[in-house]
């Protein structure tokens, strides 16, 4: 695809389909997502990848129960409950592929590279005709560090950005955008 039409079609996918996602697709996608630029080319980003769906069903749950429990001591707006409460609200979306980016350190830009890194990502699975979808609600459950042991990863890296990925059941529509807040100077 054009990079204008990559860009303009992604969308945050959340419906899948059952067909798995295999390892050489995911090593594609994670060489796309570290050619992203970084502060001082230090490319502070690892990645946790999972593929197996009943780990990550058991991830989302229980993810998912985490937010619930610390709703109100978190700044997330407390509409959400409604929607977590619902048995039905899958937090991964059943995609049978996670994908966390993590910053190796809390050097002052690291997160910053990582959402770059992130963004190729979903960019080129775009491009490939796979949807994701970037999973805000399971970060801070995902950064804790029993969790991070659990995925066997470093307990001082950060997870920035958890991405579900799959084959789209369908694409959705573009939600628009808000023109552009624009201050030209002169
Ligand atoms: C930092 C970040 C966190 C997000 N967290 C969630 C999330 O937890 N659950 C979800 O369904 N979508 C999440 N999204 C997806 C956004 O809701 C989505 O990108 C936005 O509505 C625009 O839609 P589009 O990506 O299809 O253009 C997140 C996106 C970003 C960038």
């Amino acid at each position: 695809m054009e990079l204008t039409d990559v860009i303009l079609n992604r969308r945050a996918v959340r419906e899948y389909t059952n067909a798995a996602i295999d390892r050489a697709t995911v090593e594609r996608l994670i060489e796309a997502a570290v050619l992203a630029p970084s502060a001082m080319n230090l490319q502070p980003w690892a990645f946790a990848v999972l593929l197996d769906r009943d780990r990550i069903e058991g991830y989302a749950k229980r993810a998912k129960e985490w937010l619930l429990a610390s709703l109100s001591q978190s700044s997330y707006d407390p509409s959400i409950r409604h929607m977590l409460e619902d048995p039905k609200f899958a937090l991964f979306y059943h995609a049978p592929a996670l994908v966390v980016v993590l910053a190796k350190s809390s050097g002052t830009q690291a997160a910053e590279d990582c959402c770059l890194a992130a963004e190729n990502l979903m960019l080129a699975a775009r491009n490939e005709g796979l949807g994701t979808c970037w999973i805000g609600f399971a970060r801070p459950w995902l950064d804790m560090p029993a969790t991070k042991a659990d995925l066997k990863v470093p307990e001082h890296y950060h997870v920035v950005a958890p991405i579900v990925l799959g084959h789209p059941k369908a694409w959705p529509e573009s939600h628009g955008r808000k023109p552009a807040e624009i201050h030209w100077l002169r």
